[in-house]
């Protein structure tokens, strides 16, 4: 199949790009599309068929659920058992945007993306290009991230194309996403209200909304109630070396003369020899995806990135780079233990 890259302008329902992209959608096809967090790769939630093959084009495990993406709060109903109170403060507050709610699923989505699961998960992206394509395709839009499995989110459209070249009919191009990680997953379909996959919306602004306590799940509960917790994410060829803050100087110039021969790139802040390729990390989030993907093109031994302090917006960063990282050094003593492992 041959995989026709669009560039989008300002998008219309009119524009012939649109029209094709929905057709393609009512046949069953898959498409790409740019939100505010990742691309996605965008099915008829409604059509099995269509949702088989996002798991076939992406290679992703049949028992990991799929996000429906609407463009109006009113098509919660087409996807969710009701309507709870708790959706219309949270639509209010923060739809369009990176905030995902899992609730009771509608019998008519159970055998598609829900993979098993009794729950739905919802959300309506902040991206004029993905809500001009839920309006014009008149669907709620199945979509994992448009990668493969076990790569890195796709945050330019050229990411997507280098994992779906051949596999899909078409993807639309906006440009790099906006936010750079995925959306936050609240589960509102038990008692209380629960953090499943951290993001750019954090508990604490949604407790703020809500009025009543947030947990974020531990990494054990997120496994059994999201399955795509479960499976290993994020991951590039090379070794990524993640290290706190809190890592001396001394210490981490012992990491740089352990790699000294290794094809190395640094993310971060910190005083390093000029010939060490470095990348800042104020606007890691970002660049984070870009930035793993990168070091895979250049097969690169090592990537060296520097940890911040888990408050606020840097949490579901961290979380992220632990995902990535083959290592993380907490402290001078993780650090020069496993020199020593290595030197020993
Ligand atoms: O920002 C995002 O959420 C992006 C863009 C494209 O919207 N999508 C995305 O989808 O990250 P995906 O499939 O890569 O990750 C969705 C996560 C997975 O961890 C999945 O297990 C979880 O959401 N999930 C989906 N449905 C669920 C459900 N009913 N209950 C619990 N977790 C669910
Ligand atoms: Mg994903």
């Amino acid at each position: 199949m041959k995989t026709r890259l669009h560039t989008v302008g300002i998008p219309t329902e009119d524009d012939p790009i649109f029209i094709e992209a929905a057709r393609l959608l009512k046949a069953g096809e898959l498409v790409a599309f740019p939100t505010e967090t990742v691309y996605g790769l965008g099915a008829d939630a409604c059509n099995p068929d269509a949702v088989a093959k996002i798991f076939e084009a992406k290679n992703r495990p049949n028992d990991n659920p799929l996000i429906v993406h609407i463009s109006d709060v009113s098509q919660v109903n087409q996807f969710a058992m009701r309507m709870s109170p708790y959706i219309m403060v949270l639509a209010e507050a923060f739809w369009p945007g990176p905030l995902t709610i899992v609730v009771k699923a509608h019998e008519r989505v159970k055998n598609t993306v829900c993979r098993g699961l009794e729950t739905v998960a919802l959300r309506i992206p902040d991206h004029p290009i993905a809500l001009t394509l839920i309006r014009k395709a008149k669907m709620g839009l199945a979509a994992p991230s448009a990668n493969l499995s076990g790569k890195p989110s796709p945050t330019k459209a050229l990411h997507v194309y280098q994992d779906m070249s051949g596999r899909i009919p078409l993807i639309l191009d906006g440009g790099s996403c906006r936010v750079g990680i995925e959306s936050t997953v609240l589960d509102l379909s038990q008692d209380a209200p629960c953090v499943l996959r951290p993001g750019v919306i954090t508990a604490k602004d949604i407790e703020r909304i809500l009025g009543c306590p947030v947990h974020q799940a531990s990494d054990d509960l997120a496994k059994t109630r999201s399955p795509g917790t479960r499976y290993r994410h994020y991951s590039p060829e090379a070794q990524v070396y993640l290290v706190s803050p809190a890592v001396s100087k001394i210490a981490f110039q012992r990491l740089l003369d352990y790699l000294e021969q290794k094809k190395l790139m640094y993310v971060g802040k910190r005083d390093v020899p000029a010939n060490l390729r470095t990348f800042p990390n104020n606007e890691l989030t970002e660049q984070l995806y870009a930035i793993l993907r990168q070091s895979d093109e250049e097969g690169l031994d090592a990537v060296v990135i520097d940890g911040l302090e888990e408050e606020g917006v840097a949490q579901p960063l961290m979380d992220r780079l632990l995902k990535a990282s083959s290592q993380y050094f907490g402290n001078d003593n993780d650090l020069l233990k496993f020199l020593r492992s290595k030197l020993s």
